[in-house]
C-alpha cells in the first residue's frame, strides 16, 4: 500500500530530488486532501452555525459531520467531545485557561516532563507562576526515556492535572502513555496527552488509553495548518467554561449578562477554520486508507536504517538512545553547528530541522545547545537516507 506512496504529494511532483526530513515539524499534504479544500472554498464557501440558506445549512453539516469523523477516528461515541482548534498549542492552552484557571491554588502542582514540548510546558508555567502553584518536571534517564519512578512520587493530593506528549519531538522517545494515564488515575489526577508527533501513526483510541484530554495539529497528520483538536472526556465537559469571548459561543446576551453554550461550541468563538476542517477531515480519510501498522513498520525500518547508517560515521553523536523510539531521531556533528548542518544538507536537497525544537529544557539538560533532526513519514525511504549519509560525509570532509 504505501508503494507509489510519493505520488500523492504534488510537492514530490515539482520537487522530485527533495528529501523532506523535517515531517515532525509538518507534513507534506496529499492531493486529496488540497482538493478538498479547494472543493470546498471553489463551490461549497458559506459561513456556518447560522445562515438558513442551502449552501449555510449545507457547510454546518459538512462541519459537524467532520466532528463526527475526528471522534471516531480517537474511539469517541460522543462528537460533543471534540473542539476544533487552531492547533495543539491552542488546544493545551484552553485546558489550562478554561478548565485548570478556576482550580488551581496556591499550594498544588502541576506534572509535566523534560520531554515536553515549550506547547506542552509554557501554559502550565505561566498559570502555575499566576497561581502560585508548583510546576513539577519529571526527569528523563541517559536514554531519553522518562524516569517514571520520579514521575510516581510526584503525583500527589495536590496534583491538579499531568499533562505529558505522547511523543517527544526532539528526541523521538515513545512514552507508555497507558502505564502513565494508570498512575495518574489510580491518584483520581485527570491527564491530558499531546498527541501532536503521535496522531497520525497510532492508535489513540479512547477506550484503550481512558485520557482525559487529548490535543493534536492537523498539519502534522497531512492536513492544514491552522488546524487542531482538543478532545474532553465527557466527565469533565461540564468544567470546560469560555476563555475567549465572542460570537457562536452563546446561548443569550442582553446589555447586563451573557449566557453561554455548552462545550465545545463555548470554546469556538468567533468563525472557526472552516475550509481547514474540510482538509482535515480529508486527511483523515487519507490516513484511514492504511494500515496504521504497516505506516509504522514503514517509518521504524527506514528509521533504524537511519541510526544504523549514522552510527557508522564516527564523526556524528545520535543524542538519545530512547528504548521505544518514533522516526525522529537526533545527532550533532563534530563541532559543526547544527544550522551549519543542516544548511549543507540544503545545497543536497536535503531537508532538516536544526535548533532546540522548542525543547530547551531538555536540551539544556543534555548539554547540547541544539541538534540536527531529521523525521521521517510515510513517503521518506532507505535511499534517502543514504543521501544523507553521503551529504554528511562530504561535509565532514570539508570540514576539515
Ligand atoms: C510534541 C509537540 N507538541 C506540541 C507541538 C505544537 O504544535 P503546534 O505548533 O501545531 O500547535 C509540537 C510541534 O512541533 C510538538 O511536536
Amino acid at each position: 500500500m504505501l508503494k507509489n506512496i510519493k505520488t500523492y504529494f504534488p510537492i514530490f511532483e515539482k520537487y522530485p530530488d527533495l528529501a523532506y526530513l523535517d515531517s515532525a515539524a509538518t507534513t507534506q499534504r496529499p492531493k486529496s486532501v488540497n482538493e478538498a479544500i479547494n472543493q470546498f472554498n471553489s463551490f461549497e464557501n458559506a459561513n456556518i452555525h447560522r445562515g438558513v440558506y442551502d449552501l449555510s445549512n449545507s457547510a454546518t453539516k459538512k462541519f459537524e459531520q467532520a466532528r463526527e469523523k475526528v471522534a471516531r477516528y480517537i474511539g469517541s461515541s460522543n462528537p460533543k467531545t471534540i473542539a476544533f482548534t487552531s492547533g495543539t498549542t491552542h488546544s493545551i492552552n484552553i485546558i489550562a485557561y478554561s478548565f485548570l484557571k478556576s482550580t488551581l491554588n496556591k499550594g498544588d502542582n502541576i506534572v509535566i516532563t523534560l520531554l515536553d514540548h515549550h506547547a506542552n510546558f509554557i501554559p502550565w508555567q505561566m498559570i502555575a507562576q499566576e497561581k502560585g502553584a508548583e510546576l513539577r518536571v519529571v526527569p528523563i534517564n541517559k536514554k531519553g526515556d522518562l524516569d517514571i519512578t520520579s514521575l510516581g512520587k510526584m503525583l500527589d493530593e495536590k496534583t491538579k492535572i499531568l499533562s505529558l506528549n505522547h511523543i517527544s519531538n526532539s528526541l523521538g522517545t515513545v512514552n507508555d502513555i497507558h502505564e502513565i494515564i494508570d498512575l495518574g488515575h489510580k491518584k483520581n489526577i485527570p491527564v491530558m496527552i499531546d498527541a501532536a508527533q503521535s496522531v497520525a501513526y497510532y492508535d489513540l483510541d479512547i477506550l484503550t488509553f481512558n485520557y482525559d484530554f487529548l490535543a493534536f495539529s492537523g498539519h502534522k497528520m497531512f492536513a492544514p495548518f491552522g488546524t487542531g483538536v482538543l478532545y474532553v472526556a465527557e466527565k469533565w465537559i461540564k468544567s470546560i467554561t469560555p476563555y475567549n469571548y465572542g460570537g457562536g459561543i452563546i446561548k443569550n446576551v442582553s446589555a447586563e449578562e451573557t449566557t453561554f453554550s455548552d462545550y465545545p461550541f463555548n470554546i469556538e468563538a468567533g468563525t472557526p477554520n472552516i475550509s481547514g476542517v474540510m482538509g482535515l477531515s480529508s486527511a483523515i480519510d487519507f490516513i484511514n486508507t492504511f494500515d496504521k501498522a504497516e505506516m509504522r513498520q514503514h517509518i521504524s525500518d527506514v528509521t533504524h536504517y537511519c541510526i544504523e547508517q549514522l552510527s557508522t560515521i564516527n564523526d556524528v553523536k545520535i543524542i538519545g538512545t530512547p528504548e521505544k523510539r518514533s522516526g525522529i531521531v537526533s545527532f550533532v556533528v563534530k563541532d559543526i553547528h547544527p544550522h551549519d548542518v543542516a544548511s549543507f544538507l540544503n545545497q543536497d536537497n536535503i531537508a532538516v530541522r536544526a535548533g532546540m525544537h522548542c525543547t530547551q529544557p531538555l536540551l539544556m539538560y543534555l548539554e547540547t545547545p541544539a541538534t540536527v533532526r531529521v523525521s521521517f513519514s510515510i513517503y521518506n525511504d532507505r535511499q534517502e537516507v543514504d543521501r544523507l549519509k553521503a551529504s554528511l560525509v562530504a561535509l565532514i570532509k570539508f570540514w576539515t
